[in-house]
Protein backbone atom coordinates (compact mmCIF):
# COMPACT_ATOMS: atom_id res chain seq x y z
CA UNK A 1 0.00 0.00 0.00
CA UNK A 2 1.12 3.60 -0.48
CA UNK A 3 -0.76 5.13 2.39
CA UNK A 4 1.18 9.15 2.89
CA UNK A 5 0.77 11.55 5.83
CA UNK A 6 2.18 14.80 4.90
CA UNK A 7 2.74 16.73 8.43
CA UNK A 8 3.11 20.54 8.41
CA UNK A 9 4.52 21.71 11.72
CA UNK A 10 4.59 25.66 13.53
CA UNK A 11 4.12 28.77 10.90
CA UNK A 12 3.59 26.66 7.91
CA UNK A 13 -0.34 27.64 7.76
CA UNK A 14 1.21 31.26 7.28
CA UNK A 15 2.97 29.97 3.93
CA UNK A 16 2.29 32.32 1.28
CA UNK A 17 2.60 36.01 2.89
CA UNK A 18 5.12 34.46 5.35
CA UNK A 19 8.57 36.18 5.00
CA UNK A 20 7.99 35.80 0.57
CA UNK A 21 11.42 36.49 0.06
CA UNK A 22 12.63 32.75 2.03
CA UNK A 23 9.55 30.86 1.72
CA UNK A 24 7.78 32.10 -1.56
CA UNK A 25 4.23 32.83 -2.57
CA UNK A 26 2.72 29.63 -2.59
CA UNK A 27 0.06 28.49 0.01
CA UNK A 28 -0.04 25.30 2.28
CA UNK A 29 -3.64 24.82 0.10
CA UNK A 30 -1.93 25.24 -2.55
CA UNK A 31 1.23 22.58 -1.84
CA UNK A 32 -1.25 19.98 -0.91
CA UNK A 33 -3.26 20.64 -4.00
CA UNK A 34 0.10 19.95 -5.91
CA UNK A 35 0.53 17.21 -3.73
CA UNK A 36 -2.59 15.31 -4.24
CA UNK A 37 -2.63 16.00 -7.90
CA UNK A 38 1.11 14.18 -8.18
CA UNK A 39 -0.03 11.19 -5.79
CA UNK A 40 -3.03 10.89 -8.43
CA UNK A 41 0.08 10.12 -11.21
CA UNK A 42 1.53 7.94 -9.00
CA UNK A 43 -1.06 5.98 -7.57
CA UNK A 44 -1.26 6.58 -4.18
CA UNK A 45 -3.93 5.01 -2.43
CA UNK A 46 -4.37 8.01 -0.05
CA UNK A 47 -2.54 10.89 0.95
CA UNK A 48 -3.69 13.19 3.86
CA UNK A 49 -2.57 16.42 5.10
CA UNK A 50 -2.15 17.88 8.47
CA UNK A 51 -1.17 21.20 9.67
CA UNK A 52 -0.17 22.12 13.48
CA UNK A 53 1.62 24.94 15.63
CA UNK A 54 1.40 22.78 18.21
CA UNK A 55 3.92 20.54 19.26
CA UNK A 56 1.81 17.59 21.09
CA UNK A 57 -0.53 17.33 18.00
CA UNK A 58 2.23 16.84 15.89
CA UNK A 59 3.74 14.33 18.60
CA UNK A 60 0.14 12.31 18.86
CA UNK A 61 -0.26 12.31 15.06
CA UNK A 62 3.17 10.80 14.09
CA UNK A 63 1.97 8.08 17.06
CA UNK A 64 -1.29 7.77 15.24
CA UNK A 65 0.06 7.18 12.17
CA UNK A 66 1.45 3.56 13.01
CA UNK A 67 -0.13 0.33 11.28
CA UNK A 68 -2.21 3.80 9.30
CA UNK A 69 0.22 5.08 6.81
CA UNK A 70 3.60 4.03 5.18
CA UNK A 71 5.05 7.25 4.86
CA UNK A 72 5.35 10.59 6.50
CA UNK A 73 6.47 13.80 4.75
CA UNK A 74 7.56 16.26 7.54
CA UNK A 75 8.24 20.11 7.40
CA UNK A 76 8.54 20.41 11.47
CA UNK A 77 9.64 24.05 10.97
CA UNK A 78 11.02 25.43 14.21
CA UNK A 79 10.63 22.76 16.25
CA UNK A 80 13.42 20.72 13.75
CA UNK A 81 15.49 22.40 15.41
CA UNK A 82 15.04 22.13 19.39
CA UNK A 83 12.28 19.48 19.33
CA UNK A 84 13.11 16.06 21.34
CA UNK A 85 9.50 15.00 21.49
CA UNK A 86 9.33 15.22 18.04
CA UNK A 87 12.36 13.06 17.43
CA UNK A 88 11.19 10.82 20.25
CA UNK A 89 7.87 10.34 18.37
CA UNK A 90 9.62 9.75 15.45
CA UNK A 91 11.84 6.87 16.98
CA UNK A 92 8.78 5.27 18.56
CA UNK A 93 6.88 4.52 15.42
CA UNK A 94 8.30 2.41 12.55
CA UNK A 95 6.90 4.31 9.86
CA UNK A 96 9.90 5.75 7.22
CA UNK A 97 9.92 10.00 7.52
CA UNK A 98 11.22 12.29 5.12
CA UNK A 99 12.29 15.60 6.78
CA UNK A 100 11.94 18.17 4.81
CA UNK A 101 12.33 21.77 4.05
CA UNK A 102 11.31 24.35 1.68
CA UNK A 103 14.61 26.85 2.54
CA UNK A 104 18.42 25.92 2.56
CA UNK A 105 18.60 25.92 6.28
CA UNK A 106 22.14 25.42 6.06
CA UNK A 107 22.83 28.42 4.25
CA UNK A 108 20.44 30.54 7.31
CA UNK A 109 21.07 31.77 10.91
CA UNK A 110 23.13 29.02 12.88
CA UNK A 111 20.46 27.82 15.03
CA UNK A 112 18.78 26.47 11.59
CA UNK A 113 21.70 24.14 11.27
CA UNK A 114 21.26 21.60 13.59
CA UNK A 115 18.48 19.14 13.14
CA UNK A 116 18.19 17.24 16.29
CA UNK A 117 15.20 14.76 14.09
CA UNK A 118 17.90 13.82 11.57
CA UNK A 119 18.88 11.38 12.91
CA UNK A 120 15.89 9.46 13.00
CA UNK A 121 14.88 10.40 9.47
CA UNK A 122 15.26 7.96 6.38
CA UNK A 123 16.66 11.70 4.77
CA UNK A 124 16.41 15.02 4.10
CA UNK A 125 14.99 16.82 1.37
CA UNK A 126 15.80 20.92 1.81
CA UNK A 127 16.29 23.93 -0.13
CA UNK A 128 14.06 23.23 -3.14
CA UNK A 129 11.32 25.55 -2.11
CA UNK A 130 8.08 24.47 -2.71
CA UNK A 131 9.58 21.83 -4.71
CA UNK A 132 11.20 20.01 -1.96
CA UNK A 133 7.63 18.52 -0.87
CA UNK A 134 7.13 16.96 -4.42
CA UNK A 135 10.60 15.84 -4.70
CA UNK A 136 9.96 13.98 -1.11
CA UNK A 137 6.74 12.32 -2.55
CA UNK A 138 8.18 10.67 -5.31
CA UNK A 139 11.23 9.46 -3.45
CA UNK A 140 8.68 8.02 -0.87
CA UNK A 141 6.76 6.56 -3.60
CA UNK A 142 9.47 4.95 -5.04
CA UNK A 143 10.85 3.30 -1.72
CA UNK A 144 7.32 2.37 -1.51
CA UNK A 145 8.05 0.50 -5.07
CA UNK A 146 6.21 2.66 -6.86
CA UNK A 147 7.29 3.98 -10.25
CA UNK A 148 7.86 7.46 -10.80
C1 LIG B 1 11.50 25.53 7.50
C2 LIG B 1 12.85 25.98 8.08
C3 LIG B 1 12.77 26.20 9.58
O1 LIG B 1 14.03 26.65 10.07
C4 LIG B 1 11.73 27.24 9.90
O2 LIG B 1 11.59 27.38 11.29
C5 LIG B 1 10.42 26.97 9.27
C6 LIG B 1 10.38 26.48 7.88
C7 LIG B 1 11.52 25.42 5.97
O3 LIG B 1 10.61 24.78 5.44
O4 LIG B 1 12.39 26.00 5.30
O5 LIG B 1 9.35 27.21 9.85
O6 LIG B 1 11.21 24.23 8.02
Amino acid sequence: MKRILVLNGPNLNMLGTREPEIYGSTTLDDINDMLRARAAQLDVDEIAFMQSNIEGELVTAIQNARNRYDFILLNAGAFTHYSIALRDAIASVDVPVIELHISNVHAREEFRHQSVIAPVVMGQVLGFGVDSYLAALDIAVRKLGGVV
